[in-house]
């Protein structure tokens, strides 16, 4: 079943991320908070996020999901196949609002609750449908951390969770079932644990919340980032493995390393200590500031990752394989693509890292744009991730790129791409990319030529895509030849 709506009942931080991602990935949302001002204070959330996706992925994204402010429970849920909760973490807020839901919603409308800690059997306590509610759990900023925990109550049936599962691993997360309820779960549990050891070390003047962050963050944070708690130990036990280090580290657990049992009195001294502490630590950088410098940190990490195919990474690879194939194909299916014209290819807006110190975007991103409008083109020819599996593939061998006009950060481009020849082995394309404002600002031209990735030597292409080629390739020959095609770099404009 493909969720096109989806509802999400309060709007604050957890909110808010939820409806970035899913607007991301072209879910039409509705939102409804109590509060007046939610509109305003989302806004600048979606606009980190739209920021962050540009830098996430190279992929062509859908078509953003629309948004609608609904003044009532009952016009948010109505039409929704999918309802989020994200209300403050009190259950009787949480139960006053499934009982809102009940009201209003479709019998069959999918509950998911954003609590970080209260207990699916207790949410579902007085529902009429309690069966259609489980948690999922996911972590700030929601729109870039791929983690959510499910967790289903007595009465969740067992195939929601199976939805829940192929639905966030659709929107780009990596779920994960927890498989028997406790109250926190299981990341915020760990969570616990590292704030109160922190909030003793920092109130014994162990160290400042700055040392203690640098502790983490040029530390174990990294390792964290990619292996976790045991695959990390696993190391360094050395070559004898886990069980060295359990037996090395063992007799640790009894001396008094720890004060996980005792808990530092929560007073007006405690959080002067470490709210002063803090303030000096951050307090000349705005939160907005230090949300945009997170979600850099976070999407290089995602891609570092993905470069060595591991962890996080492997998620975004496969959420971006995904959008790839979902992008070629909205573009490929259906009468709607007009052979007549060159092809719309690839759209985007220029991310702040691609420019140069003149604000421009630089050489070789204009290479990557055209790259990317090839792909597009190959993967609605049919050279898709299950094509290029099968053996077969194209290779780039020529590339001439002239660069007409300027383009900054932000700016809205878009590629068309028409195809010179398109029979036997090779193709031969021609790019345009255009600015929004109808501007030319280069092109692109490509040689390729299909190899077969076993014996690596030139191929013909499947038969489908030779048809597909071919009918491409009729089409455009009664368009003009473009201005620049076959130009050598430096030949005055009369060749
Ligand atoms: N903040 C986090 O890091 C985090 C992480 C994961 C999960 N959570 C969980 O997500 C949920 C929301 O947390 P948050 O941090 O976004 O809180 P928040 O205070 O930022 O947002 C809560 C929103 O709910 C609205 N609201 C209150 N009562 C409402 C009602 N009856 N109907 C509609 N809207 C209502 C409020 O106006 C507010 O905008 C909680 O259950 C929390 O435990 C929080």
């Amino acid at each position: 079943m493909i969720i096109q709506t989806v509802a999400c009942i309060g709007g604050g931080v957890i909110g808010a991320g939820w409806v970035a991602r899913l607007l991301e990935n072209g879910i039409n949302v509705n939102v409804f908070d109590s509060a007046s001002d939610t509109q305003q204070k989302m806004q600048a959330v979606l606009s980190n996020a739209d920021r962050a996706y540009a830098k996430l992925t190279m992929a062509q994204r859908p078509s953003k999901g629309a948004i609608a402010f609904s003044d009532s429970m009952q016009a948010a849920v109505e039409n929704a196949q999918w309802i989020i909760e994200s209300v403050p973490e009190r259950i009787d807020i949480k139960h006053g609002v499934y009982a809102e839901i009940e009201k209003y919603a479709a019998n069959d409308a999918v509950i998911a609750s954003s609590t970080s800690g209260i207990m699916p059997t207790d949410l579902q306590r007085n529902m009429l449908h309690p069966e259609r509610l489980f948690v999922a759990h996911p972590f700030n900023p929601v729109y870039l951390l791929p983690v959510v925990e499910i967790v289903g109550g007595e009465k969740t049936a067992s195939v929601i969770i199976d939805r829940a599962k192929t639905f966030y691993a659709s929107l780009g997360m990596k779920p994960i079932h927890v498989k028997k309820e406790i109250e926190a779960f299981v990341a915020d549990r760990l969570l616990e644990a590292i704030w109160r050891e922190s909030l003793w070390l920092i109130k014994d003047g162990i160290t400042t919340t700055q040392e203690l962050d640098d502790i983490v963050r040029f530390g174990f944070g990294l390792r964290y980032a990619q292996m976790g708690v045991f695959e990390t130990y696993r190391i360094a036990g050395g070559e004898a493995g886990m069980r060295h280090f359990l037996a090395q580290f063992g007799p640790c657990l009894k001396w008094p390393w720890t004060k996980l049992m005792d808990v530092p009195e929560y007073n007006e001294e405690l959080v002067e200590l470490i709210a002063g502490q803090s303030d000096q630590q951050s307090g000349h950088i705005s939160i907005r500031e230090l949300e945009r410098i997170r979600d850099d940190n976070l999407i290089a990490i995602q891609q570092a990752l993905k470069a060595n195919d591991w962890g996080a990474g492997q998620v975004l690879a496969e959420y971006e394989k995904k959008l790839f194939d979902d992008g070629a194909r909205s573009v490929s299916t259906g009468n709607e693509v007009d052979y007549s014209e060159p092809i719309l290819t690839t759209e985007r807006r220029i991310p702040p890292d691609w420019t140069d110190y003149n604000n421009h975007m630089n050489e070789a991103r204009y290479l990557q744009c055209f790259g990317d409008a090839t792909d597009a083109f190959m993967r609605m020819a049919g050279c898709d991730a299950a094509y290029i599996e099968s053996g077969s593939s194209f290779f780039t061998v020529e590339t001439h790129i002239r660069h007409l006009d300027e383009v900054r950060v932000n700016e809205p481009i878009h590629t068309k791409t028409q195809l010179l020849a398109g029979v036997g082995k090779k193709i031969h394309l021609f790019h345009f990319m255009y600015h929004a404002d109808g501007r030319l600002l280069a092109t692109g031209e490509h040689m390729l030529v299909h190899v077969s990735l076993d014996t690596r030597a030139a191929s013909f292409p499947s038969q489908a895509m030779q048809a597909i080629l071919s009918a491409i390739a009729e089409h455009h020959a009664r368009l003009p030849i473009p201005d620049g095609a076959g130009r050598a770099v430096g030949q005055s404009r009369q060749h």
